[in-house]
């Protein structure tokens, strides 16, 4: 049987103490996320083997000191790693002690769920423009046949006059660049309200016949 308890202990350990020791090398960003990373992965297993509530203190100690240390950081991937260490948080502590999304929030921390998270996510992050998280029309991509667009790939089962929902747009050009190649029946929906008035601004003048849909797809 598996130590569970053994191994993954001492592998959140040695992460708590190098997060708590944050050096000021120029990587040292890098070095949170992949802590991150590792916290996340430990805290994951902790929760599938029903463990994650016995070591909430502590991992709610070491997010709370990286996101203080996160407070300071003016680039912009400062600032996402701050969002996504406050996010952990919640995360973690809503599946430990089952609260909700507000119940999250009074820790002054949030959930993806969240809208506001989403609103002070986009108010926070540096600038209004392009960014995408998974990728946009022209990013190349490994398909089996070699590399291509995802446009390429998409552009097969589409209609030019098709209605297409860009769900969660984001701050992605997807929707733009599908607009220029002639696919005008675009409606982009967020939950971000905070986000659709910057979008607003963005395509009004180049695309002013692009709908910005209601801001929520929640029930
Ligand atoms: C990970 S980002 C992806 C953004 C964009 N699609 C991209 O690829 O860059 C997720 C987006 O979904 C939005 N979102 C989250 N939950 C949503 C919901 N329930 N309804 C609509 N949008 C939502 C967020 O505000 C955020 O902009």
């Amino acid at each position: 049987m598996v130590n569970l308890f053994g191994a993954v202990g001492s592998r959140l350990a040695a992460m708590w103490l190098s997060m708590l020791s944050f050096t000021a090398a120029s990587q040292h960003l890098a070095q949170i996320r992949r802590s991150l990373a590792e916290l996340e992965a430990s805290a994951q297993e902790l929760f599938e083997a029903g463990r994650l509530a016995d070591h909430l203190p502590a991992l709610g100690q070491a997010l709370e000191a990286a996101e203080r240390h996160l407070t300071a950081e003016t680039s912009a991937e400062g600032q996402e790693l701050f969002f996504m260490v406050r996010v952990l948080r919640g995360t973690i502590h809503q599946q430990a002690a089952g609260l909700d999304d507000l119940a999250v929030e009074d820790l002054n921390a949030f959930t993806l769920s969240n809208p506001r998270f989403w609103d002070e996510y986009y108010a926070g992050v540096s600038g209004n423009g392009q960014f995408d998280w998974y990728g946009t029309w022209d990013t190349e991509i490994l398909w089996p046949h070699g590399r291509t667009t995802l446009g390429s790939v998409i552009r097969p089962w589409l209609r030019r006059e098709d209605s297409i929902l860009m769900l969660g747009c984001g701050r992605s050009d997807m929707s733009e660049q599908m607009y220029r190649e002639g696919f005008k029946n675009i409606t982009n929906a967020d939950i971000s309200a905070t986000l659709l008035d910057s979008l607003r601004q963005r395509l009004a003048p180049e695309m002013p016949g692009m709908p910005l849909g209601p801001g929520s797809s929640q029930s």
